[in-house]
């Protein structure tokens, strides 16, 4: 086993937290070299496994020693980013009050891959320009929990992980993400983004898997999104309606939560969630009235909390028969106007797979 995978698979990008570290030599000490589980949170002593700090870090932090292109400078109550040596790929800034990034303090950080900036008090007109958006190798942009109105920006384009969760964000030039076409997980939950501020933001996104903007103030599902989607988490919003091609354009979404929002059966054009590669479906806590009409391949249906007074099995199925029958196989529907007494007789038969359906 060669050192570069025992670390691949030892970081945690949040907490920097080097948990497998130590069982994985362990491991390989003892002749095993099985590094599949671990365990971040029970261990992080650098300093009394590693050795001491190697001779580039910043006074601030930890470079261990056996993997000197990560420092560890989370948690230290730091104002300022330290002076980041050159060769540093993992920088670890996590849990700190900085309020600013300061013009020159990655100028001979060119090699850095990693950045956590989670959990400090940046605002967008704190960052000097030239410093993150100089990072040309930057593939992880980890921001989340700050008080940053609007991204900076052009960043990277080898970024594959980009999140902003929890920040005050109402701006988002569609500049920001183009051309990353290595990019795969986007989160932008937690702030103030409006459907406006949203245009064009994730055109041509060809790797995008993963897009979480939940907990903002969209009245429309994102537009323009990429066909290589395969979740878009869109809870406690304001979306009234959805656009009868929307999932069309979106051949292998397969999760799609549209929890807390507005949606009333007016918003959802007939056909709308007829999607084949759709596996769960997340419309709880709206205004729908009936049921919508789901593809049989769909498995998982949640409509809880909705007003809805009428079961129809032709929302499931639109013919029944040896071959043609719901995958469905957990349907909330508790905290409608519907009982058990609702389904019709012939239930069994269309729902076949259903192994839950709540009520109450
Ligand atoms: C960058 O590295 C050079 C050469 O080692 C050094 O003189 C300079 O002070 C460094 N600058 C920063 C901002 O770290
Ligand atoms: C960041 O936001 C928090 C919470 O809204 C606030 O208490 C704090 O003063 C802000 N810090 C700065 C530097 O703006
Ligand atoms: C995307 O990833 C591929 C394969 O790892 C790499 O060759 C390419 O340079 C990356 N693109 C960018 C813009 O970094
Ligand atoms: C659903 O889509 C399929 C193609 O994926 C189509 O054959 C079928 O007629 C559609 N059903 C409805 C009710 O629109
Ligand atoms: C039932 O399913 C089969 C196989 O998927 C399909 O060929 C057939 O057209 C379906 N029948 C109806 C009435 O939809
Ligand atoms: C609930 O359903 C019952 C019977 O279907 C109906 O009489 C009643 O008006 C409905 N209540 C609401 C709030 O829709």
């Amino acid at each position: 086993m060669d050192g570069k995978q025992i670390f691949k698979v030892s970081f945690d990008p949040v907490t920097g937290r080097m948990g497998a570290l130590r069982l994985c030599l362990l491991a390989a000490l003892m002749g095993g070299a099985l590094c599949q589980y671990y365990d971040y949170d029970a261990y992080y002593q650098p300093s009394s496994f590693m050795g001491p700090s190697g001779p580039n870090c910043a006074q601030e932090c930890e470079c261990p020693i056996l993997f000197p292109s990560a420092m560890y400078c989370d948690g230290r109550k730091l104002k300022f980013i330290p002076i980041v040596p050159s060769g540093i790929k993992y920088l670890y800034l996590q849990n700190n009050m900085i309020e600013e990034i300061k013009a020159g303090v990655f100028d001979n950080a060119t090699d850095l891959r990693w950045l956590v900036l989670d959990h400090n008090q940046i605002t967008s007109s704190k960052v000097a320009k030239g410093t993150i958006d100089k990072l040309v190798h930057l593939e992880k942009l980890l921001f989340s929990y700050n008080n940053l109105t609007e991204p900076m920006g052009p960043l990277s384009k080898s970024l594959n992980e980009f999140k902003m969760i929890g920040n005050k964000l109402n701006k988002f030039p569609p500049t920001t993400l183009s051309g990353m076409e290595n990019l795969t997980t986007v989160h932008l939950e937690g702030n103030e983004l409006t459907t406006e501020a949203i245009t064009g933001a994730f055109k041509g996104l060809k790797s995008l898997i993963f897009l979480d903007v939940s907990n903002n103030k969209l009245k429309k599902l994102p537009a323009g999104v990429p066909n290589s989607l395969e979740m878009l988490y869109a809870d406690h919003n304001d979306i009234d309606s959805i656009p009868g091609a929307y999932l069309q354009k979106l051949p292998a979404l397969q999760y799609l939560r549209v929890s807390h929002n507005k949606l009333a059966d007016s918003g959802v054009p007939a056909g709308v969630f007829n999607s084949s590669s759709l596996i769960e479906l997340d419309l709880s806590f709206n205004k729908l009235q009936s049921i919508p009409e789901v593809n049989e391949n769909l498995e998982h249906l949640y409509l809880q909390g909705n007003s809805i007074n009428k079961f129809d099995l032709t929302s499931f199925c639109k013919f029944t028969g040896p071959l043609n029958y719901s995958r469905l196989r957990h349907l909330r529907l508790d905290g409608n106007n519907v009982t058990r007494e609702n389904m019709p007789f012939d239930t069994s038969n269309c729902l076949r797979q259903a192994t839950d359906i709540v009520f109450e």
